[in-house]
């Protein structure tokens, strides 16, 4: 161990990971890293160069033009940059989805980010959330958590997500995008989206945001023995 604790949240698009990790980690003052955006950040930039994103050899060829960092601003956001460009806002339309699940299943780009996120763990306590953080990237993180819910609750949040942003989407559009995910991102044979063995189960189907905070949180603390900061709880 190098002194940091990393808590590790896995689980399928829309479980709420982002909105959680991000909460808790302002609760209990950890770094929160959300490493979607970096295999989002990869999506589109193949997306603007037009290459066939399943095609290993042509992505693996495009990756070491890429300069992508992840900065916080002063508010402690995460912000994604682009060969310095900030892409923040970009990375989250739907087409772009489609596109980090995509480039994600290609072993050239997951080995390519591996360090990138083991990097960030070593240098700091971090909430990480993804799909193999307590599988892959972080196997011995201190605590591991597998989020899930159902695939209709999940598109029902992310169609009231991206109508908040402005975004036009319908409810069968966002369905069917997260079958499509949840189907290409546990099945491809490169690091799927599975539960670590060792990872705590928690199904926020029927469960609102709060009660799911109020749920990790005491999960954190028991396992961890750590307390939120004050006037954080
Ligand atoms: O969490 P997200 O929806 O922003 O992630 C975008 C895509 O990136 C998702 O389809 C799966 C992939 N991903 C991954 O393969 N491994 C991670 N650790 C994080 C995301």
């Amino acid at each position: 161990m190098n002194g940091h604790i990393a808590i590790a949240i896995d689980g399928p698009s829309g479980a709420g990971k982002s909105s959680l990790a991000r909460r808790c980690a302002a609760a209990f003052g950890f770094v929160y890293v959300d490493t979607g955006a970096i295999y989002r950040t990869v999506g589109l930039a193949a997306l603007r160069r037009g290459i066939d994103r399943r095609d290993e050899e042509a992505v693996k060829a495009l990756l070491p033009e890429l300069v992508i960092e992840m900065r916080y601003n002063d508010a402690g956001e995460q912000r994604m940059f682009l060969n310095g460009e900030d892409v923040s806002a970009e990375i989250r339309l739907p087409e772009v989805s489609i596109c980090a699940s995509d480039v994600s299943a290609l072993p050239a780009v997951r080995a390519y980010l591996l360090e990138m996120q083991r990097k960030m763990a070593r240098e700091q306590d971090v909430i990480m959330d993804g799909r193999d953080i307590g599988t892959v990237v972080l196997p011995d993180a201190e605590l591991k958590i597998f989020l899930t819910a159902s695939a209709e609750a999940r598109a029902e949040r992310r169609l009231k997500e991206l109508q908040a942003k402005g975004v036009e989407a319908d409810f069968e559009e966002v369905l069917r995008d997260i079958r499509y995910r949840d189907e290409q991102d546990s099945s491809r044979a490169a690091a799927p989206l599975k539960a670590a063995e060792d990872a705590v189960p928690v199904d926020t189907t029927e469960i609102d945001f709060d009660a799911s905070f109020r749920l990790l949180c005491s999960i954190i603390r028991d396992r961890l023995g750590v307390s939120e900061r004050e006037g954080q709880a």
